[in-house]
Order: structure tokens, then sequence, then C-alpha cells
């Protein structure tokens, strides 16, 4: 053989070699994307045959004081113990730090003597001279006995973990003060870092005077970094003593209301495109007993002559949002309010329920609250409404009587509670719907008949999937349903859930869309939660924050993604084949250390695979596809929308995706977030993948 053709013959096999090598590889390839590629599945829906209409307000949103939703949240005051009523708490400054006021007195919780060395200087509260018996029963004596010149005594306040500091802007501070004879003033107030160092914003109120005066004063930051590394300072540098009362900060509110509410929080709220306000619970409507039930007519009126009240979840609530301020967040939203109202039960297992003749003045109070929120300014209540500063009145359609009467033995005496506030109401508003807090379930024998009964699911992923079917054979005859307050959210944990819990919220949402002649408007619950420790009474919220950052959670992007892409009519959807998972199979939420694994679904279950709600828009025409692939792995569907002219090769489109234990925080707060997109294949016939653990929502244009 000659050199040259062993050459060629060594080369052949070195070719049929890499060839043998390159043949494996694609078949293994092959292999491996046949095992994990799941068959088309066919999605059929008709826009020739609509089903139930979609109430315009279907999506809305459930408020309550949990979690320091409104104080230490949306209430944008950021002073806590403004009033000096408060008492230790659990979480305060997460229980690390002793402070010697409090010592001396429990109402001077998250006020802080600051005393530059040599200085002496003392504070307490003190209850004689007060500004007022309704609600300013104590005020702080700060006591300066001795402070050299450039020495400064004073008091600070924490906030609610930290006062936020955001550059170029204006802050309103104001209290209440008076001075002993012989105080020079001034007094100085500040925003300050914790760590020391120059004022962030600073004001001060020349000279106090021997009575009680309101001083307010604006103070604004430069170009600082945001922080809520801060707190708010009010001393002297000349000895005497003086007295402070209601000391408030606020920062800007949402559209400048005075007594508002915080931008961020608002912002994330419109973003969700919410069409009611349930408020004002939830436990907060009920109270842990009579006098801490949501005591409508004390939280109206200037702040300052509001008493406040303990919320059932274990703090002191100022009633800075009183019922006209929910009126008004509604306003600013453009939501309608769906009123709770207090009917007699507590959080006391039916230990103090007051029924019969007792019960009746509160049935007139319910009645004046309707009137306060919706009579003209020729009637009693709508004329106090105006005096509080709002003259028109506000729409509603909605009360619900009282909440979970189902809990507390409520039952026992519901249906008398019931018919008495209907009948009150259906005599004087007949417009108005009554909502029974029972829930389907419970099927009980109400003597007046509800418009609405109230339906509450916290719920494991495994029930989350299967109740998307929940309402699929409800009797249409019987009464409709408001689900007042679901999530899924167990196992219970932190704040916030997981990207496994939204698809848990995705299936269960398409289940109450399919089921819009059943379902008339849901909210989800609760909304709020001040992620900083000690914040959290209930785990698992829609929205989390600290002072200065806030975050929607992947379940809050997923009911972003539904509500702005609302139809008012159902279409038919069927998937062929339907693909079914083992409870193996199904999203599993994230272990969290130390909590109870509860989630044990049945080991011979089947779930769906895929979720689906197909609606139409008609005023645009747009078909709606709203798909939820709770398969680990990606499903490709044959999409065909029968019964339109045409369908444009062009639609719009949001994902939403990330791994089941992604979840959004205050470092992260879009992490797990719904990516936009447009796909250019869209017709009556087309095929799209939707990701392993996802939810997809496609508007198709059909003219
Ligand atoms: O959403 C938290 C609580 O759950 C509500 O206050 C109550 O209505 C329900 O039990």
């Amino acid at each position: 053989m000659s050199n040259e053709t062993a050459f060629q013959n060594r080369s052949t096999r070195r070719l049929l070699r890499v060839l043998a090598v390159a043949i494996a590889v694609v078949t293994l390839l092959c292999q491996i994307r046949m095992a994990t590629a799941a068959d088309p599945v066919k999605l059929t829906t008709r826009a020739d045959q609509p089903g139930p209409k979609i109430s315009p307000i279907f999506y809305g949103l459930m408020t309550e004081e949990i979690n320091y939703a409104y104080d230490g949240g949306l209430y944008a005051e950021l002073i806590r113990n403004r009033m000096f009523q408060d008492k230790p708490r659990r979480g305060n400054r997460a229980g690390t730090v002793s402070n010697p006021a409090v010592e001396k007195n429990p109402n001077l919780i998250d006020w802080w003597l600051v005393v530059d060395q040599g200085a002496d200087c003392a504070i307490d509260i003190d209850t004689n001279e007060p500004v007022n018996t309704i609600a300013l029963k104590n005020s702080l004596r700060l006591e300066i006995k001795s402070v050299a010149a450039g020495q400064r005594a004073g008091v600070a306040n924490d906030g609610y973990w930290g006062i936020p500091v955001r550059p170029n802007t204006q802050y309103t501070a104001s209290f209440f003060a008076r001075a002993s004879e012989g105080f020079k003033g001034p007094l100085k107030v500040a925003i300050e870092p914790n760590k020391g160092g120059a004022a962030f914003a600073s004001g001060e109120v020349p000279t106090l005077t021997s009575a009680w005066k309101k001083y307010t004063i604006q103070i604004r930051t430069g170009d600082v970094q945001p922080t809520a590394d801060a707190r708010f300072v009010i001393s002297a540098s000349n000895p005497g003593t003086v007295w402070l009362s209601f000391v408030s900060l606020f920062p800007p509110t949402y559209k400048n209301r005075p007594n508002g509410m915080r931008v961020d929080i608002m912002e994330k709220l419109a973003g969700m495109n919410p069409s009611f306000l349930r408020f004002p619970g939830g436990n907060y409507l009920e109270g842990s007993n009579f006098e801490n039930r949501f005591d409508w007519k004390k939280t109206l009126g200037p702040i300052e002559a509001r008493p406040g009240h303990m919320s059932p979840w274990g703090y002191r609530s100022t009633d800075g949002v009183g019922l006209l301020e929910f009126l008004e967040w509604c306003e600013d939203l453009n939501m309608e309010p769906v009123v709770g109202i207090y009917d007699g039960l507590h959080l006391d297992r039916g230990k103090t329920t007051i029924t019969g003749d007792a019960l009746k003045p509160f049935v007139q109070e319910a009645v004046e609250e309707i009137e306060y929120i919706t009579g003209d300014t020729s009637t009693t209540w709508g004329a106090r409404r105006a005096k509080d500063g709002h003259p028109a009145p506000f729409k509603l359609r909605y009360v619900e009587i009282g909440n979970e009467d189902w809990l507390n033995n409520g039952m026992r005496d519901y249906a008398g509670r019931f018919a008495m506030f209907y009948d009150a109401i259906k005599a004087k508003y007949p417009d108005i719907q009554v909502i029974s807090s029972l829930r389907s379930k419970d099927h009980y024998d109400h003597t007046r008949r509800p418009d609405l009964l109230d339906d509450h699911f916290y719920v494991n992923i495994p029930t989350a999937l299967q109740n998307a079917h929940y309402y699929d054979h409800y009797d249409r005859k019987e009464t409709r349903i408001f689900a007042g307050e679901w999530a899924t959210n167990s196992p219970r944990g932190g704040p916030v859930g997981h990207m496994a819990f939204a698809l848990g919220d995705a299936a269960w949402l398409t289940g109450l869309e399919r089921n819009a002649d059943v379902v008339n408007m849901h909210c989800y619950a609760p909304l709020f939660c001040n992620v900083n420790p000690g914040g959290m009474q209930w785990s698992i919220n829609l929205i989390g924050y600290d002072a200065v950052t806030s975050f929607g959670s992947p379940a809050y992007f997923v009911q972003a993604m539904f509500s702005n892409n609302r139809g008012d009519v159902v279409l038919p959807a069927t998937f062929d084949p339907l693909p079914m998972l083992d409870a193996e199979q199904i999203p599993k939420a994230p272990a969290r250390p130390g909590a109870p694994r509860r989630e044990s679904p049945a080991t011979n279950a089947k779930y769906d695979g895929l979720f689906a709600s197909v609606t139409r828009n008609t005023p645009s025409g747009d078909v709606i596809l709203k798909l939820v692939n709770v398969q680990a792995d990606p499903q490709p569907l044959d999409i065909d929308v029968q019964g339109v002219p045409m369908v444009a090769p062009t639609a719009s489109g949001q994902l939403l995706t990330a791994d089941l234990a992604a979840m959004n925080s205050v470092a992260e707060p879009t992490k797990v977030s719904p990516k936009s997109f447009t796909i250019t294949n869209a017709g009556t016939r087309f095929r799209h993948e939707l990701p392993g653990h996802s939810v997809t929502v496609i508007r198709l244009k059909t003219r």
C-alpha cells in the first residue's frame, strides 16, 4: 500500500468515527427532546358561541388593618405612636433594642430621648391639660433642665421601621406644642440619619406659647440617596419644659390628598386596575370585642379627634384611614366601595354577640353609614360628609352584613341579625345589593334571600388547582357569589408567596372567569404586608413593602395580567387532549424552614396540567386567551379560534414564568414579573408554545 493510500484510509476511518460520534450525539439530543417536549394539545374556542357575561366589576381589592396595612403601610403618616397612646408590641425594633423611656412609661413606645453629652433632660407622659379629651389625653413632656451652648436635647421617633428619606422631597411636619413660661425657642425639627451627621431635612418653630397651638412646618430633602435609616427629631437648645401632642410627618401623598396615601403603593394598586374595594375587613370590621369594632363614626373628622382603637391583629390603629379616607381611596382609583357593615358579631366565639332589640341602634347606624356615603347634603349624614370635606356623594351598590359569620358562633343568630339589616337597608335603599357573609357551602337558611354569598378560600396548591372547577357544577338557580377573600397560601411562610403559589392562583382565576355567571366579583386577601420583622401577622400577601420600597408578589402580577385583560363575555374553550398530572407532578410550594408541611394531596388524585379562560372584549372584538401551564415542561398548543372572520397575524401578550421557588422582595422587587411579547404567527389556527410553569395572556385582534 502506498503512503498516499494508507493516508486516505486513515482519513476515511477518522471521518467515519467523527460522523458516528455526531450521529450518536444528535440521536441522544433527539431522545432528550422527545422525552421532555409534550405532544401538541389542541385548544378550541368559539367566538360565535358566547357564554356568560362577566361583571364589569369582576376584579377588585380586599383590605383591612392587618400586617401594618395602613399605619406603617398605605397611610402615608410616618410617625409611629403620634398620639402617645400605643403600648409596647411584638416587633418594635425587632425587640432587640431596649428603650429607657419606655421602661418609664409604656406610652412612650417609639419615642427616644436625644441628649447631647452634658445636657440634662427627661421625658415622660403627661395627662394634665390635654389638647382634647377625646383622643389626645396624653402628651409628651420634655423637660430640659440644663443644656450648654451648642448642645441640644429632645426626642426622636423612628417611625414604622425607619423614616423614609427620598431625594428632593417636601415633608409636612406638624404637632401641637406648649411651653413653660420662660422657655425661649426655637424648637428644631429634622429628619436625621440614625448614625448621626448632617440632617437630611430640617426646619424650626421660632417660639412657643404657654397655650396649646398647632404648628405646621415644611421641610425638604436635597439630593440624597433614598434610605429608611433615619429618624425624626424635635429638639431645643434652651432649658425649659415643652409639651408635645399629636406629632405628625407626611411625605407627598397620592394625588396630594391631605392625610393621604403613600404614592408607590397606590401606584401598585392602580397597576392592578381594580374595580372595587371591600373594606374595612375582615376581622378588622368585627374587632376583638365591642369597643374595638370598626366604629365608623369615630373615624370621621379631624384626625386629632379620632381616638383610634386596637386592631384585632395586635397593634393600635390610628384610624387615620377612616370611613371617608376609604371612600376617597376608592375615588382615587376609580373603584366602587363594597362596605362591610358591623353586625353585632365580635371575635370572641359569640360571647358578646348583640342580637334582637339590642342590635337595633346598630341597624340604625348602618342606615346612617349608607346615608353618609350616598346622601346629598340635604341629609343629616350627607351634610356631615360635606363638613368633613367631601360634598359629592359616593356611588354605593354593595354592602356586606358582617364578616365570616360562620365563625364565632355567628350562625346561631345570623338569620335574625341579617334580616334586621336587610329589611332596614332595602326599605331605604332598595337598589343596594346586600351580601351575606356566609358561604355557599354553609347552605344556611337565611330568612331573607341575600343578593350574594361571600365565599372565602385560603388553600394549598393542589386545592387551588382542583378549585378551578369549584363552580363548574354550581346550581345556577342558587345565590350568586362574591369570592371576598381568597389566596393560594399554604404552607404558610413569609410575607409573600413564590411563583408556585401564583400558578395556583392563576389556575383558580381561570375557573372564576369561566364561571362568571355564578361569580359576580372576587378579591384576593390579604392585600398588604410590611415585611419588616414584626410587621407580619398573616403570611402570604399580595404586596410587600418596607418604609422606602414596595413590591408586588408573583400573585400580584397574575392579577394585574388578568385584570388588565378583561373580556365582557366568556367563550367556550376546550383542550384536546387535556394533559393530566399525578400529585407528584404538580407545582410544589418550596419548603420553608420551620414551617409545617401541610400540603398532602391524595396520592391517587389527578390534576389538570393546563387551564384556560377565553373571553371576548366586545367593544374591541379582541379574543383574550388566559393560559396556565402547571406542567414542568413546555406545552405546544394548536389554537383554533372558530366563529371569527379573521385573526390578525400580529398579537400582543404577556408571559409570567419563573422557578417555582422564585419570589419578589425589597431587594429584588421585580425578579418575577411579566414580560410583554408580540407574536406574528397568529391566525384562526396557529401554534403557540407555553413554557413550563407559566401564565400567558394573549390578545387576538379579530377586526
Ligand atoms: O385575611 C385575613 C383574615 O382572614 C380576615 O381578616 C378574615 O376575614 C379571614 O379569616
